[in-house]
This record gives C-alpha cells, sequence and structure tokens, in this order.
C-alpha cells in the first residue's frame, strides 16, 4: 500500500533533505519500529535528544497539528528519521574516531573501491589535536602503508610540521577520500561528495582550533566554494563542519585556512616562501614559534 504523507509534512521533509545535503549531510537513517511501537511522525523526531541544528530547525518548522498526523504501520511510516551519528554520543575523541571508522567499514559506497584501492586511509595523528591538515587523497605509498601523507609529499608535508614547531604526531591528518584514486587522478565529484561527510565527522570530534586545506581539492570541498588558490589562501575561514553544531559554543573561533598541497610544492619548491607566508599565520595564531636553529 503506497504511503499517504500529509502534504505540508512531505514538503517540509522534502526541503529538508535537500537542506541537508547542500550542508554535507547524506546519512539519513531509518528507525525501524514493530508496528504497535510506530508514532507519528513528528513525536518520533522530537524524541530525539541531542539534535543537530538542521533538525532542531526541522522540529521547529514542523507545524504543530502535524504531531496529530496518524501513525502507520512501520514499513510505511519508517520516514527517515535523522539520527546523530553514532560518534556524538560519546565524549572521548578516540573512541569517537573509533565509531566513525567502523561506520566506514570496508566501503563501498562509491566506486573507488573497485578501482584498485588496497585499503581505507582514515587518518592519523592526535585526536585532539589543535591543528589539522587535510589532503585530497591516498597516493600509492598511503594505500600501501594505510596512513595519510607517508610518500614523498608526506616527507615534504612532515618538515612544514617540523618547521612550524610541532611534531607529526601533535597534529591530526586525513584526507577527503579515505580510498586511492586509480593513478592518483583527482577525486570525482560524486567521490568526495560521498566520502567527505567522513572528514566533517573527523574534524568535528578532533575539533581542532585551524584546519589547514592542503590544495584546491580539500580547500574547495571543505569550504564547499569554487575558487583558485590565489583567492583562497592569505585568510582564514571561520569554519563549522558541515553537520556539526553551529550552536555549539567549542566551534567559535575555529579557523580554516588554505595552502599549496606539499605535491605542488614539490613540482614548484619556488613557491614554499608562499606555503611558508600560510603557516606563519596559522603558528601566530595558534601561538608557535618556530623551532630554534640547534632544535
Ligand atoms: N596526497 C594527499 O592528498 N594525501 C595523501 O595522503 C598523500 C598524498
Amino acid at each position: 500500500m503506497p504511503t499517504v504523507l500529509d502534504p505540508d509534512l512531505r514538503r517540509a521533509l522534502a526541503e529538508r533533505v535537500r537542506y541537508c545535503h547542500e550542508m554535507g549531510i547524506y546519512d539519513f537513517y531509518r528507525r525501524e519500529r514493530p508496528v504497535s511501537d510506530s508514532v507519528p511522525v513528528a513525536s518520533a523526531v522530537a524524541e530525539i535528544d541531542d539534535l543537530s541544528p538542521p533538525l532542531q530547525e526541522l522540529r521547529e518548522e514542523m507545524p504543530a497539528k502535524k504531531s496529530t498526523v496518524a501513525a502507520k504501520p512501520a514499513n510505511e511510516s519508517s520516514l527517515p528519521i535523522l539520527t546523530p551519528h553514532p560518534e556524538q554520543a560519546v565524549t572521548d575523541p578516540v573512541a569517537a574516531l573509533k565509531l566513525i571508522r567502523e561506520d566506514l567499514g570496508d566501503c563501498t559506497r562509491c566506486k573507488l573501491h573497485k578501482q584498485g584501492r588496497k585499503q581505507i586511509v582514515f587518518g592519523v595523528g592526535n585526536p585532539r589535536a589543535e591543528l589539522m591538515f587535510v589532503g585530497e587523497g591516498p597516493g600509492a605509498d598511503e594505500d600501501t602503508q594505510g596512513e595519510p601523507f607517508v610518500g614523498r609529499a608526506g616527507q615534504l608535508l612532515n618538515n612544514m610540521i617540523k618547521a612550524m614547531g610541532i611534531r607529526r604526531e601533535d597534529v591530526y591528518i586525513a584526507n577527503v577520500v579515505k580510498c586511492r584514486p586509480p593513478g592518483n587522478r583527482t577525486p570525482e565529484r560524486d567521490e568526495t561528495e560521498t566520502c567527505s561527510p567522513f572528514l566533517m565527522r573527523q574534524i568535528a570530534v578532533v575539533k581542532p582550533k585551524v584546519v589547514v586545506a592542503l590544495g584546491a581539492v580539500a580547500a574547495k570541498n571543505l569550504l564547499a566554494m569554487n575558487a583558485s588558490m590565489s583567492e583562497l589562501r592569505g585568510r582564514f575561514y571561520d569554519f563549522v563542519p558541515a553537520g556539526a553544531r553551529s550552536s555549539d559554543p567549542s566551534w567559535q573561533g575555529t579557523k580554516l585556512a588554505v595552502t599549496y598541497h606539499p605535491a605542488f610544492l614539490l613540482r614548484d619548491p619556488r613557491q614554499k616562501g608562499e606555503a611558508w607566508k600560510d603557516l606563519q599565520m596559522v603558528m601566530k595564531f595558534l601561538g608557535l614559534e618556530p623551532p630554534k636553529k640547534s632544535e
């Protein structure tokens, strides 16, 4: 039997789903209920204690009368209820990142899983890092070792981190896509759109003070902006990862900066000075001093 939905409610939900997609939220969990336990949609939504802003708005937007929408059998009434991600229930970032990794599983959500990837390259580093670097996607070395930025570009990134007076273990490093694109091609839109919600969740857990986007792919995906590197660099952006609660005070003051990808700097070392300027801007914000010559 087809589901008959109240038209106002249907419209509100459709608008909300569209809005969530624009925000980079793609995962909607269906809450299955036994027939006897089915409840009106509005009250099912209201049960979610800790709603992210779009969900709170959804609840607010739902006209009061909709709470009387007739309950339907479970197989019909199980509308997509927007459920918080599992890691939002834990405070320990180590446990939270583990939950995201588990959710990712042996991911087959996009075509990269069948294009020669050896393994998923999730992320590495300090789960409480003040500084997070985001690259594009794993290369051959990363695919082999299961860790981001371990190849030549990774060596340069390590040197950049060292020049900032910190260690690789102090920061958190991840990529927009977690599987190696074949031949190191740029990840395609469907791939970044499928994978970036996991990156957003990693950022939401680590809650760094600064996110540094390495290169245009990371910058454009994180900022949802299509601009050139020269337009994107040289300034801080206020950053709230899609899906995080913008009302959460711990997000206030979180910055995003854009710099050149280390692989680009290997190809054009003349731009290292410009990248260093970007990093100095970040260092100033974080109160970091470059190491003394003897260190
Ligand atoms: N380039 C990236 O963007 N990420 C890596 O992990 C390695 C190289």
